[in-house]
Formats: C-alpha cells, structure tokens, sequence
C-alpha cells in the first residue's frame, strides 16, 4: 500500500514541477487503480521531462559539418569476410534482437506489427518468418542463435500470446526472450504531462534506443554474457527481408582472417542500401565531424536530401535500413552510462496525435492534429559513441522489403512485390524461367521459405520448376 507520506511526496514534487494537474483525479480513483497510477507517477523523471520540454535555444544540428559517410560498396571480394562470420555463428556467438515496441500507427494494423501476415504467398506474420530463418541459420551453422525481442508494455502480452499459441513458432523458448522497453511521458506544447484516462498518464514507448535500458534492466544483456554471446544482429520488425545470420556483414563487422578490419571497431555495424530518391523516408549514413552517424530523413534539410554530385547521383544516397551488429562490451559500455536517465543516447522530439483525457467531455479524445511531443531516443545515436563504424552496401532487393504504410510505399503491396523480385532473381540464376513486366519487376508470387533457402546458392540442391508463368503463385 502507498503511505500518505508517499502521496504527499509525490503531490509535492507533481507540484513544484507545475504538473500537479495530472492528479486531479486521484481521489476518485478505486484503490487499485490509484496504486497503479502512483506506481506510474513515481517512475516520472520530473527533472527529466522539463528538460526535454524546454529545448535550449542553442540545440540545433549543425548541418554545415555533414558529409556522405563512406562505406563498403557491394561488388568487392567477400570470402574472408564470410569465413569468419560463419565461425563466429558455428561458435554460438551471435544473438538475434528485434525492436517491436513501436506502435505501427501508420499500417493501421490491431496488433503488434510481429503478427502482421507478410509473406506474398503464404501470409506468413513476420514473426514466424524470423523464426524459421533463425532456426535455418541454426540448422545450417550447427549452434543456438537466442533471439531476444522487445515489445513495449502497449504490446507486450498480446505478443507473448502470440507466441505461445504459436507453440514458440517450435523454439525452445528459454531461447526466446521477450522484454518491455521502457516509455516516457508525452506533454503539450507547453510542457504539460497529459492524462490517457484519469487514472493514466498519456506515455509512448521510448523508441528503439530504449533497447540499451531495457537489454539491461530486462537481464537480456546478462542473459547473452552468460550465453557467450559476443554480437547481437539487430533488425526492426518491419523488413520480412532482414538477413538475420548474415556472416559477410558479420564477419566484416567483426574482423576477418585473423585480424581486424581497420574500417570496423566490432562495436556497431550498419548496412545501407542506395537510397530510391531524395524522397525516400529513411536516414541517412553521413560523416558527421569525423564520426559516421545517421541524420534522421525528418531532420535532414532539403537542400541537403536533393543535393547531387557531377555525376547527378544524390550526395547523400546511404539510406539506413536500420540493420546493425552490436557487440555485447559495447552494449555493456553504453548501458553503465545511464545516470540521466537516457542510457547515453538523446532523447529526440516529435509532434505527434496523442489521445488525451478530456474533463468535460468525460472521455479520451482523439486529436485530429498534432497536440504533442513525444520523446524517443533512436539506436543509431550509438554510432557517434563507437570509436569507428562501418557501413556496408547491400541490395535493396535482397534485403529491404519494409511493411510501414497501408498503402503505397513501404507497404504489403511494395513488399510482396520486393519479395517475389528477390526469389525470382535467385529463381533465374539457376535458369528458371521468370515472368517479368516491362519495368523489370516479377509478374507471379514467389515465396522461399527459410528452410529452402537462405540465399541463391542454397537453391543448387533444390528441384526448380522450368519456367513460371504470370500471375502464378509459387512456394519452394
Ligand atoms: C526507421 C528509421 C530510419 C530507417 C527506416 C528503415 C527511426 C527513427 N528511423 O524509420 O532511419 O531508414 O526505419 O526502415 O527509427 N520501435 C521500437 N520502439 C519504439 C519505436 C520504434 O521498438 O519506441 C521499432 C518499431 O517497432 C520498428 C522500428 O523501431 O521495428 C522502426 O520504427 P519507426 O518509428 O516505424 O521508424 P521509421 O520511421 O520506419
């Protein structure tokens, strides 16, 4: 039970903040629903907060300093590379990490996006074709790769449903790790905390750099020393296409042929494809004072996002597909530098529609504007803490398929599309005979299925059919 002294203490500090308001509903509250919002309120860095809500007036990005960050362009010879990725896979040394915390407003989907049906031919969710790719690396390198995934406390226990009554998806589940990240307060304009109901305070997930808070705090980071885990492949939720045990980009990362690559720390890694267009809604690699970071596509000037070089290529054309390997020590490293509470990574400001409890209408209110800044620190902050970093190129048809919107872009149509190209590329280097349109994209569904293949070459022992015709739906 929380003593009155407690509720007094916390009045006292809700008050001396200016964010009093938000307990206006304490008294009428039952008494579990008051101890739940206690417990709420006294996780609120107060402190925090007011300095997130008033930006100094000198925090700005000085874009001047920004220039294309260089990176290891595709086409190169990779056999060393690949050698000792797969010798740190067959040592059990790399984890999987998925960040599925985030709310997939834009999809439009019920749900944790995990359990979005992805696949063009089978509606796989995303879930399960992580899954079965994990359990093919496992199958193919002879070691466990434990996978760890973070959910926010909005879809945590709807995605460990999932889980469990997909049977783990045939996983040993001590080797599948769920874990909350943490969440932050949203205010007003004006710096104001804001009630979800009046026994709730209005709070969004962290964003993905509360992974280094909540690896930690979770024993997820614990939990892979012990593993002796060394390298975490890192991947958003959203990208069917993810290359999970990918041992070119691990062994690159990681150091090859008995000593290190001088482009890589084996601290934090990143892949790159080349941007679509300047319009693209990714980040982007840039060099950023003599540090490679990623400058987010919302904080990017246009003159900079449509600035092109003599060959008319765009300058900054490294666009983040938000796939990373991390290395445990530098996780480590990061995680003991939380004292202010954001684990070494800034907090970032969005104006967002944030749902709030409305006295006099007796309800919660969906905005039709934005009516609030959100607050989420982003992973590739990270990259400035690294003493070096490198990018690697890869294919945007082998490996960035992302599902984000209904429709358009980055959406399931643009995904099944991307899927079907890439299996039918690989379809057509061993001769099958590949229906295209005149834009070059596949006209027929293909789906591989992990355990097929991982990658073309896997295909050499597989019997192919001759020759696919349009329209058809294909699954190997
Ligand atoms: C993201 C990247 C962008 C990159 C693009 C590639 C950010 C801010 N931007 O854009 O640089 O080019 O992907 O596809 O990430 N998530 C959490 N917790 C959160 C917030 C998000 O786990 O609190 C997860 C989501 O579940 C998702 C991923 O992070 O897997 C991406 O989040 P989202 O906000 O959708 O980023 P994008 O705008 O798509």
């Amino acid at each position: 039970m929380t003593t009155i002294d407690t509720v007094s203490s916390l009045r006292a500090a809700f008050d001396a903040h200016g964010q009093a308001h938000v307990l206006r509903h304490l008294d009428a509250l039952t008494p579990n629903a008051r101890e739940a919002f206690l417990a709420q309120l006294s996780d609120v860095d107060l402190a925090l907060v007011a300095r997130l809500a008033k930006p100094a007036a000198d925090e700005k990005h000085t874009f001047a300093q920004l220039a294309p960050a260089p990176y290891v362009a595709l086409g190169g010879d990779t056999t060393d590379a690949r050698g000792a990725g797969e010798a740190l896979l067959r040592a059990g040394r790399v984890a999987a990490f998925t960040v599925a915390g985030g709310q997939g407003t834009r999809l439009g989907w019920r749900g944790p996006k995990g359990t979005y049906p992805a696949t063009c031919v089978t509606g796989r969710p995303l879930f399960r074709g992580f899954a079965e790719q994990i359990a093919a690396a496992e199958k193919r390198y002879g070691c466990v790769i434990p996978w760890y995934i973070m959910t926010s406390p909005l879809n945590d226990a709807e995605t460990r449903s999932f889980f469990r009554d997909n049977n783990w998806f045939g996983r040993n589940p001590a080797d599948t790790f769920l874990f909350p990240q943490g969440t932050m307060p949203s205010v007003t304009f004006d710096g104001k905390l804001m009630l979800e109901t009046p026994g709730s305070l209005a709070v969004n997930p962290d964003g993905h750099g509360g992974a280094i808070r909540a690896l930690h705090a979770s024993g997820a980071l614990e939990d892979m020393r012990a593993r002796g885990i060394e390298q975490m492949s890192y991947f958003q939720v959203d990208n069917p296409l993810v290359r999970i045990a990918d041992p070119v980009f691990l062994g690159l990362h990681a150091g090859h042929a008995g000593g290190k690559d001088a482009r890589s720390s084996g601290e934090m890694s990143s892949k790159m494809v080349a941007k679509r267009d300047a319009a693209e809604k990714v980040g982007v690699f840039c060099d950023v004072g003599g540090k490679t970071g990623v400058v987010e596509y919302s904080d990017m000037p246009a003159e900079l996002t449509t600035a092109v070089d003599a060959r008319g290529m765009l300058r900054f054309n490294a666009g983040s597909i938000a796939i990373h390997a991390i290395s445990v020590a530098f996780l480590e490293r990061l995680a003991s530098g939380g004292e202010d509470g954001s684990f070494a990574l800034p907090f970032h400001r969005a104006k967002k529609k944030v749902p709030y409890w409305c006295d006099a209408q007796g309800k919660t209110v969906e905005p039709a504007e934005p009516n609030a800044t959100k607050f989420e620190a982003f992973i590739f902050d990270a990259l400035a803490l690294a003493t070096k970093s490198l990018v690697m190129e890869t294919s945007r048809t082998e490996e960035f398929a992302p599902i984000k919107n209904a429709s358009g872009d980055d959406s399931p149509a643009s995904s099944h599309q991307i899927q079907s190209n890439r299996h039918g590329a690989w379809l057509e280097k061993f001769g099958v005979k590949v229906p295209r349109r005149p834009n070059g994209d596949v006209d027929a569904q293909i789906e591989i299925l992990a355990e097929t293949a991982l990658e073309a070459d896997d295909l050499s022992d597989t019997a192919l059919p001759r020759e696919i015709k349009p329209g058809d739906e294909v699954v190997l």
